[in-house]
């Protein structure tokens, strides 16, 4: 018996954002309609190294897909030329438990959170959204603007970060895909005059200020993956629908987790749950005026779907590397 292993240079010639935001769109449904299962993420916490390392297993029923991601974050690993976030997937097969494929999960990691922010975009922000706000030019920041190019017409970017060759850094590879105006800046408020806004820092104190943020937006908090990490102000959190992708993930690591903690924010505060939405239990945005919040943690169910993907495309192309098992 073989597992096929795919390097991380395969599943990026196999995957494509539109694929992803299709797979996300189904694993969120069926999380909606209560038809996957997805112990919540555990962890270990390296604080002698400034890390923590996840375990993210799922199974999707209606799909019949399962698998475990393997996934650190290191937020000083770039200053060692190593990614912050790095991973490696295992399908297995839910009739005999057998595993079919490893792969390399860097890159789907990255782009299975950049189509959770367009699908999310998709049932929140307004339809004719037309200028994106980045906060963290990091590696998530490339997909999430990956995302909402396919699903919006995006005439405008506006990056901030602490760092301004990151901001040109993201321009120039973004450029690639979407080349519109682009306004790059240090300070984060500049970047929060947008339709739809992306944070995506590893920051554990707010960033984003309740007053910088105008009536209809919609915002993509991605950052917040992990206890005590947040980017948004609570006052923003409570003028704005809330919408978690999992409710127990998003209490103990997303953006909700701090002030669900302090008691700056009820839980019937959160509105619902992704899933909810995507399968029409509950409405998305209802008027163009409310301001709309994504907490994205990144969901176990996310990656097997997006994996089964890429290993269906793997087998029918005949790409990877069969590594004897049994
Ligand atoms: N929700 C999800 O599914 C999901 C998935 C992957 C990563 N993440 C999280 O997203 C965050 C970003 O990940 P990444 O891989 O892009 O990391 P990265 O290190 O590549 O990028 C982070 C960027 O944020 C910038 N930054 C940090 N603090 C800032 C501040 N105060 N103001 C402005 N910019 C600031 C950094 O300079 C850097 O450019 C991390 O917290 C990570 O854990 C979430």
């Amino acid at each position: 018996m073989d597992i096929l292993w795919l390097s991380e240079d395969e599943v990026k010639s196999l995957l494509t954002m539109e694929e992803t935001i299709e797979a996300v769109e189904e694993a969120f449904k069926e999380h909606g309609l209560g038809k996957a299962q997805m112990p919540p993420k555990s962890y270990l916490y390296y604080r002698k190294h400034n890390g923590d390392l996840r375990t993210m297993p799922a199974y999707l029923e209606d799909l019949d897909a399962t698998g475990v991601k393997v996934v650190n974050v290191h937020p000083a690993n770039p200053g060692q030329g190593l990614p912050t976030v790095m991973a490696v997937m295992i399908l297995n097969s839910p009739k005999t438990g057998a595993p079919l494929a490893m792969m390399g999960a860097t890159h789907l990691t990255s782009m299975r959170t950049g189509a959770a922010g367009a699908v999310a975009a998709k049932y929140l922000a307004r339809k004719n959204s037309r200028v994106a706000g980045i906060v963290g030019a990091g590696a998530q920041a490339r997909t999430q603007l990956l995302g909402l190019a396919k699903l919006f017409s995006i005439e405008k970017v506006l990056v901030a970060d602490l760092s301004l060759d990151r901001c040109k850094a993201l321009e120039k590879d973004c450029r690639s895909f979407l080349d519109v105006e682009y306004d790059i800046s240090t300070d984060v408020k500049d970047a929060c005059d947008s339709d739809i806004l992306v944070t995506t820092t590893p920051s554990r104190k707010p960033l984003v200020k309740d007053e910088w943020i105008s009536e209809g937006t919609h915002i993509n908090a991605i950052g917040a993956d992990a206890k005590g990490k947040e980017e948004l102000e609570p006052g923003l959190l409570h003028r704005s629908k809330v919408v978690v992708d999992d409710m127990a993930q998003a209490s103990h690591s997303g953006e909700v987790n701090v002030p669900l903690t302090n008691g700056l924010l009820a839980p019937e505060g959160i509105y619902a749950q992704i899933g909810e939405i995507v399968a029409g239990k509950v409405a998305g945005r209802v008027s163009d005026e409310e301001i709309t919040i994504f907490d994205s943690t990144g969901l176990a169910i996310q990656d097997v779907a997006t994996a089964t993907k890429v290993h269906q495309k793997a087998v029918e192309k005949g790409i990877g590397t069969k590594l004897s098992f049994l």
